[in-house]
């Protein structure tokens, strides 16, 4: 059942390009319509919202800080994202136009069910993203949007990540589209490039070979820092959470503009730091800023592993291991970026001997609050 792999976990991140395939499958039509049908959420229900909340916990919520940027740039509704846990106990401001997105690959994580209730007892609408058919999360929703990852197993979320971005960009392209919004050439064009991600994400499993070797090669590293900027941050984060939660290793994530701010205390010779590089597409500024970083952060002896597009050959002087992903358009970068986070926590916490279907501590649906 393992498919020939030694742990689930190999086999889940081999599947992303299936899983991503089977979570468009159905909703865009080749004329670039999108068919949202099991939302329950009448267009004019969508055009009448005025703010997108979206609740998560761990890598979920990574999905969701993502998900703002795609929802405030294609839709220019203001998006919010909290952690389930801190939601409901801080008073937030809800109302009966306030569009509650709740993201959770179970369906029964008690923070973010609890953060459910409360929003539709504000009268909320309230749209679930997940992946376990009929549980509690969607059952409690007005709409759900289920992802079509099939059964995970291993602990660490990631063929549900990856769709949960998938289903994020749907709903943010769907709304775009239902709203009537400027952007239509960049819209249209968008949901052509994310119908090519399961081609794009098999790209990036060809390539991750020697990203093994580079975790091997850092077992015994005590820390792990990692840098993005734009949606490359809340991926950093991602790749951070999966090296603590797999390798037991201390990890970190910053947004890259914060280092000067004092992160960059922490520098010291041979510190492993990655950096997820933002595309050139559009965002020229963001990438020559993050540059600028690696050549800062190397100078000060950290060992750079970078990831960056193929053919992008600026970073290569500054990286002591260079990562290439396929050029996508900068929001929809995630998708590949990730991929070679998940191998390299992987490999590095196989490295150490580690369980990665069962690390210690976790369970793959937190039921208690
Ligand atoms: C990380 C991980 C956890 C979950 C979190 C939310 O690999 O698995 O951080 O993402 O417990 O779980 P769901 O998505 O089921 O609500």
């Amino acid at each position: 059942e393992k498919g020939g792999y030694d742990y689930f976990m190999l086999k889940e991140i081999v599947e992303q390009p299936y899983a991503v395939a089977d979570t468009l499958l159905g909703r865009v039509g080749v004329d670039g319509t999108l068919t949202l049908d099991e939302m329950r959420l009448a267009p004019h229900e969508l055009r009448q919202i005025s703010k997108v909340v979206i609740i998560a916990c761990g890598t979920s919520y990574h999905a969701g800080l993502i998900a703002k940027y795609a929802i405030e740039h294609w839709c220019r509704i203001p998006c919010e994202v909290e952690v389930a846990s801190e939601f409901r106990y801080r008073d937030p401001i809800l109302d009966s136009q306030t569009l509650v997105i709740a993201i959770s690959q179970s369906g029964e994580s008690m923070d973010t069910l609890m953060a459910v209730r409360y929003a539709r007892e504000q009268h909320s609408r309230v749209l679930a993203i997940c992946n376990v058919n009929g549980s509690t999360i969607p059952r409690e929703s007005d709409g759900v949007l289920y992802t079509h990852a099939g059964p995970e197993v291993g602990v660490a979320a990631t063929k549900t990540f990856l769709t949960q971005l998938v289903a994020c960009y749907l709903v943010g392209l769907y709304l775009a589209q239902v709203r009537g919004l400027k952007f239509g050439d960049e819209i249209n064009a968008i949901i052509e490039q994310l119908a090519r991600m399961p081609e794009q994400v098999g790209r990036v499993l060809e390539t991750v070979e020697p990203v093994r070797e580079l975790a091997r090669s850092l077992a015994d590293a005590k820390t792990v820092l990692f840098l993005g900027r734009h949606v490359g941050y809340p991926v950093a984060m991602e790749g951070a959470l999966k090296l603590k939660e797999l390798a037991y290793m201390h990890a970190e994530a910053f947004a890259a503009g914060e280092l000067k701010h004092g992160p960059i205390a922490l520098i010291e010779e041979g510190l492993p730091v990655v950096v997820v590089v933002p595309s050139r597409e559009g965002r020229g500024v963001l990438h020559d800023k993050i540059v600028s970083n690696i050549q800062e952060i190397r100078a000060r002896g950290a060992r750079t592993i970078v990831i960056a597009e193929e053919g992008d050959e600026s970073v290569r002087p500054y990286s002591d291991a260079l990562i290439e992903i396929p050029s996508v358009p900068t929001l929809l970068q995630p998708i590949v970026a990730t991929v070679p986070l998940q191998v390299f926590a992987c490999e590095l916490a196989l490295a150490k001997g580690n369980d990665v279907d069962q690390p210690r501590n976790l369970a793959k649906s937190v039921t208690v609050e």
